[in-house]
């Protein structure tokens, strides 16, 4: 995420959206591809090709939930993330979030419901059958990726934990544990990182719950043990690491609507006709094509994910960005 100076004059990190990537990576998966010789299953093998052996988990691929771009590469996808629990530069996660212990790890998940819950991670694991589903995700900072993610549909988790009458939102609370957590020590954004979905939103099928990435358990840097995936949102809403899931009555205090409302806003659809206040969103940088002469692409509404478009119905996307 980028920000501001903050106005107080704390010198806040900048996140680069312009660091290089590597273009070798792009040739030389293009030369592989062409010899595996298909598009889609071709870019699959070959974006697993590079996964560094982690511990595997197994899924089975739903093919409703695919996008016929080619994968993001293992690399690229584990390298340049955002985790500002562990540092504000793209490659910080990598690096430091090695310090990250997710076992034991539980996960409770209270407030408006019949039924709370309280998981550790081997539960959550066998709560459904881990589907394998091949998501865009866009971030604000005007860059994509594509990834094929393991998990269920968090709809699971709320047919189980029956939500009552009064349960409007959901609220991810994520951990903030210093000791593991080099990032905190800065100020960046209050902590514990919280993101918040409206119930309707959290209900929809493609919203998952996710424990894995290219055929193996999550990598710290990416959220382990569990975090979640809102395609059709900016990426920022896909809270990593969650300790903590709460059904709620009112719209929840999230971690970057607190520290800039006029930026970050609670719905946050990938919406390339409502520009950020400092930059465009209309068009993409695919991480892993960013040769010289590639050009950006053009940002689809809702991520393309159109199918959620009835969410919305009636409301101004511009005024509840
Ligand atoms: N979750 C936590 N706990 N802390 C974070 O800093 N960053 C968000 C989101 N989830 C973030 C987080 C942002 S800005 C993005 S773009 C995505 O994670 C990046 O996910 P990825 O690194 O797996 O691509």
């Amino acid at each position: 995420m980028l920000i501001k100076r903050n106005p107080n004059g704390i010198d806040i990190p900048f996140g680069s959206e312009i660091t290089p990537r590597a273009i070798f990576e792009s040739r030389r998966r293009f030369i592989r591809q062409l010899a595996v010789g298909s598009i889609a299953g071709g870019a699959l093998l070959d974006a697993f090709a590079q996964a560094p052996g982690g511990q595997k988990l197994a899924a089975k691929p739903n093919p409703g939930f695919v996008v016929m771009d080619k994968p993001t590469s293992y690399k690229d996808a584990t390298t340049y993330n955002n985790f500002y629990e562990f540092g504000t530069e793209k490659d910080d996660p990598a690096r430091t979030a090695g310090s990250l212990r997710t076992r034991p790890w539980t996960i409770a998940i209270e407030g408006e419901v019949r039924k709370p819950l309280t998981l550790d991670i081997d539960s959550l694991l066998k709560l459904a059958p881990l589907e394998e589903r091949v998501y865009r995700l866009r971030c604000v900072e005007g860059w994509s990726m594509v990834i094929p993610w393991i998990g269920y549909s968090f709809a699971e988790i709320i047919k189980r934990v029956e939500p009552t009458g009064n349960a409007k939102y959901v609220e991810f609370v994520t951990l903030a544990d210093r000791k593991q957590m080099p990032g905190l020590r800065s100020p960046v954004l209050e902590w514990p990182y919280v993101e918040g979905l409206r119930l309707d939103e959290a209900s929809h099928p493609l919203t998952l719950l996710t424990l894995g990435m290219y055929g193996e358990v999550l990598p710290n840097q990416n959220g382990a043990p569990v975090r979640i995936v809102v395609p059709w949102k900016y990426g920022f809403k896909s809270a990593k690491s969650i300790v903590r899931i709460r059904f709620v009555k009112d719209q929840p205090q999230t971690a970057w609507s607190i520290s800039a409302p006029q930026e970050y806003g609670f719905y946050s659809n990938v919406n390339p006709n409502v520009d950020h206040p400092r930059w465009s969103q209309a068009t993409e940088r695919r991480i892993g094509e960013d040769g010289f002469f590639t050009r950006k692409r053009k940002t689809l509404m809702f991520n393309g994910y159109s199918e959620v478009a009835s969410l919305y119905t009636g409301m101004d996307l511009k005024k509840f960005y």
